[in-house]
């Protein structure tokens, strides 16, 4: 054999059966192959197990799959290359041509276009309710047939706290699906509810470290089976090592999510304290309009806060400009805490209505609280809304 070929096919190297790595390897690997074309049929007709096409699945994913569905309580689990593919595939794969989905103005903006806008480009139509509003979601699924209801808890970013068996029963009833974009209460929270697709981006919490994105569809295994086949055609299939990233960020994910939950509940305590701040939204904060429904359905509160500065847009503006622990950027849950001013998170091509549903004002700060020293990060609190020049009034 030419060295040529030889790279081509370098020397295999096996493992002992009684001696395994502890840290499972990088399958970064595209394609498996088998010795026999009746073994790789039988495997293509799901009559064997193996592994054929990594954008079908592959070993480093099924690893993760399999802690994910765990952790949530489902039997299956299917992972995408961002939480928006989670999201948006999970519809898709649902939902039909003439089909009604119902979702909520409080959510996270690209699932609201991706229902109003792509959704319904395809004969998919839809209803936006807001979610404090039970009755009218009753009222909706009792005169349109609706295949899907759509929605977070706590919602992204205003932390409005949906009640979560209400919502279930109703859908139910009315024979329709839910999915629960469960990234903002993370993957050992809500379980207990009759949800029937969950979704998570696995690019917060989950991985922790903001450095990679990823998603998860988490349902019973006969859903979750039926996404894969469409999952494999769409193509937004997580890579391995980003899947091998995820794992490795999990197991510290407990560890991280309680230091994130305690600093949250420290700031926002000393947040409302402070004269400059109103509107403090904090599921675990008894001042939360919700803080009892989030007790029963949360073990814990996460770490996103939002309030409104009294200062308005610009006062807000500039606290989030003095912040030196806390850097402008989008997302949650990781390591390092982020800021977000009103500029930033105000939703486009809302009603009036719509946007008093959002609970998103001109003055509205969103933070997502990292593992930081929590004194350390009051400090900088407390420094910024100085800077602001935001009064009590
Ligand atoms: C509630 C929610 N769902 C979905 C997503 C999309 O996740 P990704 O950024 O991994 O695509 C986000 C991102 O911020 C989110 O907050």
């Amino acid at each position: 054999m030419k060295h040529s070929t030889f790279v081509t096919h370098p020397p295999q190297v096996t493992v002992p059966s009684d001696n395994r790595s502890l840290v499972a390897p990088v399958y970064q690997s595209v394609k498996f192959t088998l010795d026999n074309v009746e073994e790789t049929q039988r495997l293509s007709h799901g009559e064997r197990e193996g592994f054929w096409y990594s954008r079908k699945s592959n070993p480093t994913l099924r690893q993760l799959e399999l802690t994910l569905a765990e952790l949530q309580g489902r039997e299956a689990c299917l992972l995408t290359a961002s939480g928006a593919a989670a999201v948006n595939l999970t519809m898709l794969g649902l939902c039909e041509q003439g089909e009604h989905v119902i979702f909520f103005s409080e959510m996270y903006q690209p699932t609201r276009t991706m229902i109003s806008r792509v959704l319904g480009r395809y004969g998919v139509g839809h209803t936006m309710l807001s979610i404090d509003d039970i009755d009218g979601i009753e009222h909706v699924l009792a005169g349109t047939p609706t295949r899907l209801v759509v929605f977070e808890s706590p919602t992204n970013p205003a932390l409005k706290v949906a009640d979560i068996s209400r919502i279930t029963s109703l859908a139910r009833r009315h024979g329709a699906l839910t999915l629960l974009d469960n990234t903002l209460a993370g993957v050992h929270n809500h379980g207990q509810f009759d949800v029937d697709v969950y979704v998570h981006s696995l690019t917060k919490y989950i991985s922790g470290h903001g450095d990679v994105l990823g998603g998860a569809v988490i349902a019973d295994e006969a859903v979750v089976e039926a996404l894969r086949a469409d999952m494999a055609i769409f193509g937004a299939s997580l890579d391995p090592h980003a899947a091998f990233l995820i794992q490795r960020g999990l197991k510290t994910y407990f560890l991280r999510y309680e230091r994130q939950c305690q600093n949250a509940t420290a700031l926002a305590d000393h947040l409302a304290s402070r004269p400059e701040v109103s509107a403090l939204r904090y599921p675990g904060l008894k001042s939360h309009a919700q803080h009892e429904l989030a007790c029963e359905q949360q073990h814990d509160f996460g770490s996103v806060i939002t309030f409104d500065l009294r200062g308005g847009s610009e006062a807000a503006k500039k606290f989030a400009e003095a912040l030196t622990l806390f850097s402008i950027s989008a997302s949650l849950g990781s390591t390092e805490s982020l800021v977000l001013p009103p500029q930033l998170l105000q939703p486009r091509g809302f009603t009036e209505q719509q946007m008093t549903w959002s609970a998103i004002t001109e003055s509205t700060v969103r933070l997502s609280v990292g593992i930081e020293d929590s004194q350390d990060l009051i400090s900088d609190i407390d420094q910024a809304l100085s800077a602001s020049g935001s009064s009590a009034s």
